[in-house]
């Protein structure tokens, strides 16, 4: 028998510090929904002390998750332990995550305690933590720095104080796999009532060796990993969720412990997730990027032609690639829309909704003669990426460009309803249309990133376009597809606005100013 190995995803609370990534209370519960069909055993929904806004969201994931265990993240100070407490308390299983750093620069620039202070904090919340659930997990940040006698006292403590997890985590992505496997042994050996946790770990990407750590410490023993979607968060981002199950599954001959996950499920999950937040997935990105199971060189297509083995070892069907097929044309009918999105998997809500998103549907087909099911996914994608209260709505847009002439826009906006227009002259369509625009939104936005990527083939596939804007320290990330680039990158810059028009302030646990003030 196969031990289990526990897929514990922190995409909406360590993915949600990426530079952008806020999501919102619906955008949680879209993402928890696709996260439970992707059967993961622990999704950690937010830090339920860093909004009310957050707070709200891990209450609205733990009533409507029923097979997977719903997670707040909690400082170990008695207020954040209890606003988790509180925000997991509808919740089929919760689980409280108490976390306090350990490594001596940490808790003297950043904590400004003592050890032994930090030691009671832990014991103290640990404890505070089982009022709400059983289920506790103990952290100890900064790990991979920490003095390796002080990290097996604090563990031990935890342990005796009611954690049943024990998360080492590689807070700045600074270890090797040699390492932090014989961290986990020597951790696992030397905690005297190691036995009665499960050990975790939870790398970070600083180094690219966040998913070699996490393996490694699954070598050593360690039964639950923390992990994002797409390999999304703070910094160079966690280790990513796909590529540690695909390891696992397709080396079964050196893992000893299995997922639980449904890997058909994995790419309906990126794709997801990277709407929601406004990340794209690189081409070459392992097992979910677009080019991860493309054969471009004629050797290797031949190969895989006569003997599809010879260069794959998995297959992509197996992670949710499908065929791409050709799904609809401009004649095709309301019934075999409804079916088609059906066996997307794509909700629709009402009559309404589908009546929307027919018409929509026929726009396209207007302008593209093919419509694949990636087109059908784009469709629904730029709702998803919609706020709830869209403040810039694009009416039209007119670009001109010519050799030896400065390209041109004309935009016209609905701002709250009321129809504006401007025009402008860029060093480009697209930056003639951000000009225009921001000539009418006046947000004072500075654009961080600008990118496009291709959703399907051809030269008449839709454009998928990320901007990125920033504000006063707050960070945004707008999508927009079209199968003109210009209009979708009109449609992502407002998106971006629209974004930062919703008013969020959180708190960063890690850095945030009160983590530095509070224990
Ligand atoms: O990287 C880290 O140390 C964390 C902890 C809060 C678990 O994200
Ligand atoms: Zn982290």
């Amino acid at each position: 028998m196969q031990q289990q190995l526990i897929i514990f995803d922190t995409t909406m609370r360590d993915g949600e510090q990426s530079p952008g990534a806020a999501m919102s209370r619906d955008d949680k519960v879209r993402i928890a929904k696709q996260l439970e069909k992707l059967r993961v055993d622990v999704i950690e929904a937010g830090f339920a002390a860093s909004s009310p806004g957050d707070f709200e969201a891990i209450r609205a994931v733990a009533a409507v998750v029923k097979d997977s265990t719903v997670c707040s993240l909690a400082r170990a100070n008695d207020n954040d332990v209890t606003r988790a407490g509180e925000a997991i308390r509808g919740a089929n299983a919760g689980r409280v995550h108490v976390f306090i750093a350990t490594s001596p620069i940490h808790m003297k620039a950043k904590l400004r305690m003592e050890p032994e202070a930090v030691l009671e904090a832990a014991v103290r919340t640990v404890k505070l933590a089982r009022n709400y659930t059983d289920d506790v997990e103990f952290s100890a940040e900064d790990a991979v720095r920490s003095d390796v006698d002080f990290l097996c006292r604090i563990f031990e403590a935890a342990i005796k104080a009611g954690a049943r997890t024990i998360n080492v985590p590689d807070t700045v992505g600074y270890s090797v796999p040699e390492l932090w496997g014989a961290l986990f042994t020597q951790l696992m050996t030397r905690v005297p009532n190691a036995g009665q946790a499960i050990w975790s770990t939870h790398c970070h990407d600083d180094l690219g060796m966040a998913v070699a750590n996490s393996l490694a410490a699954v070598m050593a023993g360690a039964r639950q990993v923390e992990c994002t979607i797409n390999g999304l968060g703070e910094r160079a981002g966690n280790a990513s969720l796909e590529e540690i199950v695909m390891a696992v599954r397709t080396r079964s001959d050196v893992f000893t412990c299995a997922t639980r996950v449904d890997a058909t499920q994995i790419v309906a999950a990126s794709k997801l997730v990277s709407t929601i937040t406004g990340y794209p997935v690189q081409p070459n990105k392992a097992v979910v990027g677009a080019n991860a199971f493309a054969h471009e060189s004629g050797i290797h297509q031949d190969g895989v032609l006569k003997h599809r083995e010879t260069y794959e070892i998995m297959r992509a069907e197996d992670v949710g690639w499908n065929a791409n097929r050709l799904t609809l044309g401009k004649l095709s009918g309301r019934s075999a829309f409804r079916n088609k999105l059906l066996e997307l998997g794509i909700p629709v809500a009402s009559d309404e909704a589908l009546n929307a998103a027919f018409a929509r549907f026929k726009a396209l087909a207007d302008k593209k003669r093919e419509i694949f099911d990636d087109d059908l996914q784009a469709l629904f994608s730029d709702e998803a990426a919609t706020p709830a209260t869209e403040h810039y709505k694009l009416v039209s847009l007119v670009a001109h460009s010519e050799t030896g002439e400065k390209p041109y826009a004309r935009i016209v906006i609905s701002d709250d309803g009321r129809e504006r227009s401007a025009e402008a002259r860029g060093d480009g369509p697209v930056d003639a249309a951000f000009q225009a625009i921001e000539s009418l939104a006046s947000s004072g936005s500075e654009l961080l990133l600008y990118s496009v990527n291709n959703i399907t083939t051809g030269s008449d596939a839709q454009g998928e376009v990320t901007v990125r804007l920033t504000k006063d320290g707050r960070i945004v990330n707008g999508m927009g597809s079209d199968t003109d680039i210009v209009v979708a990158s009109a449609k992502a810059y407002l998106n971006a606005l629209n974004k930062m028009a919703v008013k969020s302030v959180r708190v960063n646990p890690q850095y945030g100013t009160e983590a530095a003030a509070l224990p």
